[in-house]
């Protein structure tokens, strides 16, 4: 017998099956042969939220959870953020490989001509509210861009997919920012093909009077580290979501709308919002020992903190608390940041955190970032989806090309009624 298998007895007929393991895994599907009658369905495995199924073999992000270990195609996360920049990351990404310097020249070149939008795709925006949240801005407007691409639609064929890919990674931005000046009734500012990819957001978010927008070098590298931090972290609801669309073999806006849209819930990108709206409720040092025992009582979460995968500190978390003090030196240091510092410090010495492996996660610096380098909160989680975008379309280019792959279809286990015939309403109680 091969030791890489799993043996099970089924004690309900005394009948044993040998599984095999790989990668330290089964396949559920191979405990559908367990059954007691021939036509019976079958062993099927229940996990809800998915905490202990791999629903793929991927080969671009790496994270051990129990180390507070990052890597994009095997280069450590702190390299990258100290050393890359955002495009090059999302080459990386995307690619496999980190670029030569040709590479990355042609890849620059293709992802910066390609952030100018549609003058449509302008008043399709204009049509939102004066007050719409950006994130809704983002996902209603990337999921239009479908119809202005139809070409989109033939995803099997790997050159009409680099150009989605160019289009995706340089328009989200523009999306963005034009959502942004919308909601502050700002013109709207094109983009500079001569800035840098982060020096362009900036450009497009806070260009006023000036003929030239110079961004601050310090903030354009803070904000390319936060970008790298971002871009990719496997099988996250969000990525998830974006495989799942995608494997219906919709075009990749669509999906990406769909994926953008689970990046938007508190307990996912929105967190980094909630950890602003949160910091500003306790306001000073003092108040923090009130709010933890909330937390600890079950009141509400302490957003920020936790992780499904992460039971160590974030890695991305440790890199943005060092990029904060180089924004400060530039903003000056936001005085929520004593507030967050303290929140932290009680909370890595109380038993209730330490107990459950409750470390700061990526959202609880970022916002104090965002804020000091004047986004407002309701931007926070559009600035996570930016750079998200290429880890979603390496991710969906990834499951389309992967032959195990088919139509996401989970099972369920049907607990409901059994049929029963059709109650006229006059026999109705
Ligand atoms: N504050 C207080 N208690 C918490 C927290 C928290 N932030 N997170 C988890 N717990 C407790 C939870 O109540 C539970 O306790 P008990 O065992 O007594 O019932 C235990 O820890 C395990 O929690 P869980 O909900 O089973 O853990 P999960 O893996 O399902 O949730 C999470 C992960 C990130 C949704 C959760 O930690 C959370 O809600 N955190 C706050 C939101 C947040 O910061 N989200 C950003 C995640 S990082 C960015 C991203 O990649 O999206």
């Amino acid at each position: 017998m091969s030791n890489d298998t799993l043996t099970i007895t089924d004690n309900r007929t005394g009948k044993q099956y040998e599984i095999p393991i790989k990668d330290e895994t089964i396949k559920a599907i191979d405990l559908r042969q367990i059954r007691v009658k021939p036509d019976d369905f079958g062993i099927m495995t229940y996990d809800p939220a998915f905490t202990n199924t791999a629903s793929c073999k991927s080969r671009i992000t790496f994270i051990d959870g129990d180390k507070g270990i990052l890597r994009y195609r095997g280069y450590p996360i702190d390299q990258l953020a100290e050393k890359s920049t955002y495009l090059e990351t999302a080459y990386l990404i995307l690619h496999g490989e980190l670029p030569t310097t040709d590479q990355l020249k042609d890849w620059t070149w293709n992802v910066t001509h390609h952030t100018f939008i549609h003058e449509s795709i302008k008043k399709f925006i204009d049509g939102f509210h004066h007050d719409a949240h950006p994130m809704g801005m983002l996902i209603g407007t990337v999921g239009a861009l479908s119809t202005f691409y139809p070409d989109a639609k033939d995803i099997f064929n790997a050159e009409s997919r680099r150009k989605q890919v160019y289009r995706l990674i340089a328009k989200v931005a523009t999306i963005a920012a034009f959502a942004y000046r919308h909601r502050m009734g700002l013109p709207y500012v094109y983009p500079d093909n001569e800035l840098s990819f982060a020096g362009n957001f900036l450009n497009m978010m806070f260009k006023k009077t000036e003929l030239k927008y110079q961004p601050s070098p310090i903030l354009e590298k803070a904000l390319e580290v936060l970008f790298i931090l971002h871009a990719d972290h496997e099988q996250n609801c969000s990525t998830n979501a974006m495989r799942s669309i995608g494997s219906s073999q919709v075009d990749p806006y669509s999906a990406l709308a769909g994926a953008a849209a689970a990046l938007y819930g508190p307990l996912h990108g929105g967190a980094n919002e909630a950890v602003l709206k949160m910091l500003n409720q306790i306001k000073s040092v003092d108040r923090v020992p009130e709010y933890i025992k909330r937390v600890k009582d079950g009141d509400f979460r302490l957003m920020g903190f936790g992780h499904r995968v992460y039971k160590n500190y974030d890695p991305r978390a440790t890199i943005i608390k060092q990029t904060a003090y180089e924004v400060f030196e530039v903003t000056g240091k936001d005085e929520l940041l004593d507030v967050a510092l303290e929140l932290e410090r009680i909370a890595l010495s109380d038993d209730y955190f330490i107990s459950r492996k409750l470390y700061p996660n990526v959202d609880f610096y970022s916002g104090i970032i965002y804020k000091a380098m004047d986004f407002p909160v309701e931007m926070f989680p559009v600035l996570f989806a930016i750079p998200r975008t290429a880890g979603w379309i390496a991710q969906w280019e990834e499951m389309l090309l992967d032959e195990d792959q088919k139509i996401a279809r989970p099972r369920q286990i049907y607990l409901g009624s059994d049929v029963r015939d059709y109650v006229p309403m006059v026999k109705r109680t």
